[in-house]
């Protein structure tokens, strides 16, 4: 077999997070610029060029793919590019294939979605409050997601909720939140808001530290620590009410990049490192003009550039990490 993936601090890099476009049919505020430019979609990897991609991964030994954006049941033919990874599942060593959505789109996918061999979908919903929803996704109607999460549901899809915390915006609703999504059945992972891409706002005033939100939780319900043992991000607790987990997922306030096992790759074929540096490998040029030789070779220098972690500084005043946009990787 192909020898794995390994960069220069051990890690064995399993998992790759491709993003299939910039485009999203949301504009986070925590995400995106009010009137963000788009990428011209001839600079696009071709559904064809993904999936060679994706081949060459899963012969240096990644197991898991999820398809990011943007939005990435906003883009033509992506059912396509799931269906033909589907059948890769299990072969070759690829275990899952799952999906990173804001489920707007679920009503038309979800059965599509779980017959290509999908299992898992993590769904970004925010908070529950109609406003509050409008406001954060500047315009989104969050009945959509809902809709979009039942169709997940009768199509047999298991579903994690994400939530970034947001000071100030939906803080006070997570409780609410994470109480409904039990209720219906999913966890929920809470995220830290991350200094990546120039979105027109200050970081500092969105920042909310999920050590905060932990303690104001623990006041309402019994959290116990679950085994670390995901090899994610998210450290878990399950809520001894409700029988749900909650992950918390604290770049800023809890490193986990010792145990990173990952590595992402834009819609335009460019492989990031790290998901908080500007680090980046073109891969859609070995893949047009090089060969699988070549494309080999740039995920060897992409491991021996691979950095130890992130450096996020959401002080006041402090620059963006990266000024790339998280929509062109996707989180
Ligand atoms: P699971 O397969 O459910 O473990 O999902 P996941 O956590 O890998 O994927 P998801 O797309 O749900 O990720 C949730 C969020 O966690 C992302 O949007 C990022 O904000 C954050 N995240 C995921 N991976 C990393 C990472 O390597 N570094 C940092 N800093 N954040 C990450
Ligand atoms: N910080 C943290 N999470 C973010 N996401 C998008 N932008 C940011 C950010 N700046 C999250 C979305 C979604 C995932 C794909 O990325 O909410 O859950
Ligand atoms: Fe890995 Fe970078 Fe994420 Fe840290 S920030 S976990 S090194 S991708």
């Amino acid at each position: 077999p192909a020898t794995p993936l390994i960069d220069r601090f051990g890690r064995q890099i399993t998992y790759l997070r491709l993003s299939v476009t910039d485009r999203c049919d949301l504009r986070c505020v925590y995400c995106m610029k009010a009137r963000p430019e788009f990428l011209p979609k001839a600079d696009l990897l071709s559904l064809e060029e993904l999936t060679m991609l994706c081949d060459a991964f899963i012969a240096r030994g990644v197991t898991k793919i999820r398809l990011t954006g943007g939005e990435p049941l906003v883009r033509k033919d992506v059912i396509t590019l799931i269906e033909t990874l589907g059948t890769r599942i299990g072969r070759a060593g690829l275990n899952e294939l799952c999906l990173t959505t804001n489920a707007t789109q679920l009503p038309r996918f979800a059965d599509r979605l779980a017959a290509a061999g999908i299992r898992r979908l993590n769904i970004s919903l925010d908070t529950l409050e109609p406003q509050v929803y409008r406001q954060l996704t500047r315009g989104g109607d969050v009945a959509n997601a809902l809709a979009g999460i039942a169709a997940a549901k009768a199509a047999g899809l298991k579903v994690k909720i994400n939530a970034v915390a947001m000071a100030g915006v939906n803080e006070a609703y997570l409780p609410d939140l994470i109480g409904w999504a039990h209720g219906d059945g999913h966890d929920v992972s809470l995220i830290e808001v991350m200094p990546i891409g120039e979105i027109g706002a200050d970081r500092s005033q969105q920042f909310l530290s999920l050590q905060d939100v932990r303690t104001r939780l623990s006041a309402k319900w019994s959290l116990t620590d679950l085994p670390d043992n995901t090899g994610g991000p998210a450290r878990y607790v399950r809520v001894e009410e409700t029988g749900g987990r909650i992950g918390f997922i604290s770049p800023l306030s809890g490193n986990f990049c010792d145990s990173c096992n990952r590595v992402r790759v834009t819609c335009t074929g460019e492989l990031y490192t790290c998901l908080g540096k500007s680090g980046r490998i073109d891969l859609r040029h070995a893949l047009r003009h090089g060969g699988p030789a070549a494309l080999d070779r740039a995920l060897e220098e992409a491991m021996a550039e691979k950095p130890k972690g992130h450096d996020f500084d959401v002080s006041p005043g402090a620059a963006a990490a990266v000024d790339r946009d998280m929509a062109r990787t996707g989180g």
